[in-house]
């Protein structure tokens, strides 16, 4: 069977069969984000909020599966079966574009989350850095050989760029709800109130400090364990702590050159709408470019 090339190239971290096949629920929640925006801990929050503040899960992965990544020894009929088996509402992670989600805004409700392309893309690398050599060499992907090398590859696959502009087109879906990295650090208690309204969740009251506390950076990072996702084999995947890193905006001023910075906000002038860069909060900058 030949997929529509609109499912994306297979890879180990995407399957587009297992997209072809999806089934979405109405009841769905779908978490999609560029790399590095937010993924995980957005993954957290919509547990939380959906358990009630469970902490006893082993793997956030388990809780919250990443919908387009193939496993090793199962194939991907068996995994749309495990799919099927999980109980409403299911949660889902994705790194998918628009055109790659299953059923697009018009069936599952949609949780997105962005974050300044500079800071994704320093902290990409250090997650490439943090892989075990186990995972490298399952995925093939090799060690950076330098920051600079690993910044020309970031800029010309181009993948953060390709995300904001799929999804930007939706921003004010009655389906989608769309946050910035930036404004969940500034204010957590506001940004989780907004996504329990958005998913018609209320938060019972005696469990609303433990929900909070449970997705800050620091209980994040003292249980990275959980969010360190576990291989198919049980195994970690990343290096202690990896994932759960710094958190903090701004944190690209450590790596990038000016000039890198740029190129960064050069590209997002070329390919983003003015409203996209303004929404984004780089659009001071990008006026700024020479
Ligand atoms: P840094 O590498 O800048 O520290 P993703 O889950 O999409 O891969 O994103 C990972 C980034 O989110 C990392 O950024 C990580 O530290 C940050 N992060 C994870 N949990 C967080 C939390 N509770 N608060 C703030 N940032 C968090």
């Amino acid at each position: 069977e030949t997929l529509d090339s609109r499912w994306g190239e297979a890879s180990p971290t995407h399957d587009p069969q297992i997209l072809a096949h999806f089934r979405p629920r109405s009841t769905d929640v779908l978490i999609t984000t560029p790399p590095k925006a937010g993924t995980t801990w957005m993954q957290q929050i919509l547990y939380q909020l959906h358990s009630g503040g469970d902490a006893g899960f082993s793997s956030i992965d388990a809780v919250v599966p990443w919908l387009e990544r193939p496993r090793v020894g199962i194939s991907w009929q068996d995994r749309l079966a495990q799919y099927e088996a999980m109980p409403d509402p299911r949660l889902f992670k994705t790194h998918c574009t628009y055109p790659q989600t299953p059923g697009g805004v018009e069936v599952a409700r949609i949780v997105l989350t962005s974050r300044d392309p500079r800071d994704c893309c320093v902290s990409f690398y250090h997650h490439l850095l943090d892989f075990t050599d186990e995972m490298r060499a399952r995925v093939g992907i090799p060690r950076p050989e330098s920051f600079d090398a690993y910044f020309e590859d970031w800029l010309a696959i181009g993948t953060w760029y390709r995300n904001v502009q799929s999804w930007w087109p939706y921003r004010n879906h009655p389906n989608l709800l769309w946050l910035r990295y930036e404004d969940m650090k500034r204010d957590l208690p506001a940004s989780i109130d907004r996504i329990a309204a958005f998913l018609g969740l209320s938060i019972d009251a005696d469990r609303r400090p433990i929900i909070l506390e449970q997705c800050s950076f620091d209980w994040m990072k003292k249980h990275a364990d959980k969010f360190t996702r576990q291989g198919d084999d049980g195994k970690h995947q990343f290096k202690p702590g990896g994932l759960i890193r710094q958190g903090r905006v701004g944190d690209y001023r450590a790596l990038l050159s000016p000039e890198q910075e740029q190129r960064i906000l050069a590209q997002a002038r070329a390919q983003l709408k003015p409203e996209a860069l303004i929404f984004l909060g780089i659009a001071d900058q990008v006026a700024g470019l020479r």
